[in-house]
């Protein structure tokens, strides 16, 4: 990253999985690093873990997103990066979708991705990085992904559009689309341990390299489209998914 050491960096859901790694990675390249996340334990842990500002904000509440960027404002001015990472994952086959877990989901991964950063719009510097967390879900029809994949390609979508609205103050929006990641989110589903075993072993054999992705593998990609080494780059999205988007499915 050019210049890390006068960016400043918010990450949402820093406080595990994807986000940590990419507090770290940010961190460690210069920038100065606030983490956000649901659970007030965690992000005191993950903030003394990683030595950076930690600050409870849960992403559904638009009010609570109001009080976090009113507290960055304060204490930082302005920020360069925006890292739009915190989601859940609530599997669910059709015809058994709850409009309780149709309204969290959405909730957190798209509503709550879309008012961070119309939050977070006002004290963005011209030129800043939008980099929006998705998944390759958003292209694929894996069962029991139904509201989250359209969680992802709603925040796809919006990240399209946001680039072209956004490009007169030269704020880049990217998406990045993660494979399998071994991180705690699929612990946090509620599945029984064998199922969550079982779901693992499957998702592995579906990806060509054979593998999870690992948390500090995204973190390098968020960083470099984060960085000024991609300032040309704004309105795409990536896919980091040890193949699983162009899996023909016979292997
Ligand atoms: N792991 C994968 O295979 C994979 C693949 C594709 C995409 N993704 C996406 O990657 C992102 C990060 O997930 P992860 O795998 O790193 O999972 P993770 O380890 O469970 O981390 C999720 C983070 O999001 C935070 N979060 C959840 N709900 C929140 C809310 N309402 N308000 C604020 N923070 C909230 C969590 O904080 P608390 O613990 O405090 O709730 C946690 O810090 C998600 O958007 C996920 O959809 C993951």
């Amino acid at each position: 990253m050019k210049n890390p050491e006068n960016k400043v960096a918010v990450v949402t859901g820093g406080n595990s999985g994807i986000g940590y790694a990419t507090a770290q990675k940010l961190k460690s390249e210069g920038a100065t690093v606030i983490i956000t996340g649901r659970s007030a334990e965690k992000v005191e842990q993950a903030s003394k873990e990683l030595a950076v500002r930690g600050i409870v904000a849960d992403v559904s509440q638009v009010s609570a997103i109001e009080h976090l960027v009113s507290q960055v404002k304060e204490l930082y001015g302005q920020i360069d990066i925006l890292f739009v990472n915190a989601g859940i994952f609530a599997p669910a086959p059709v015809g058994q979708i709850s409009e309780e877990m149709f309204d969290q989901q959405m909730g957190i991964n798209f509503k709550g991705a879309v008012f961070t950063i119309e939050k977070f719009l006002p004290i963005l510097k011209d030129g800043a990085s939008i980099i929006n967390l998705s998944s390759v879900n958003a292209y694929t029809g894996m069962a029991n992904t139904a509201i989250y994949a359209a969680s992802k390609a709603a925040l796809n979508s919006f990240t399209r559009t946001a680039a072209t609205e956004l490009a007169p103050r030269k704020i880049r929006v990217n998406a990045v689309n993660p494979g399998p990641v071994a991180t705690p989110i699929f612990g946090k589903t509620g599945m029984p341990e064998e199922q969550l075993n079982g779901f693992a072993q499957a998702m592995q054999n579906r990806v060509p390299l054979k593998r999870f992705g690992e948390p500090t593998e995204i973190a390098k990609l968020v960083a470099f489209l984060a960085s000024d080494d991609a300032a040309f780059i704004t309105g795409g999205e990536y896919n980091i998914d040890g193949g699983i988007n162009i899996n023909p499915g016979i292997m």
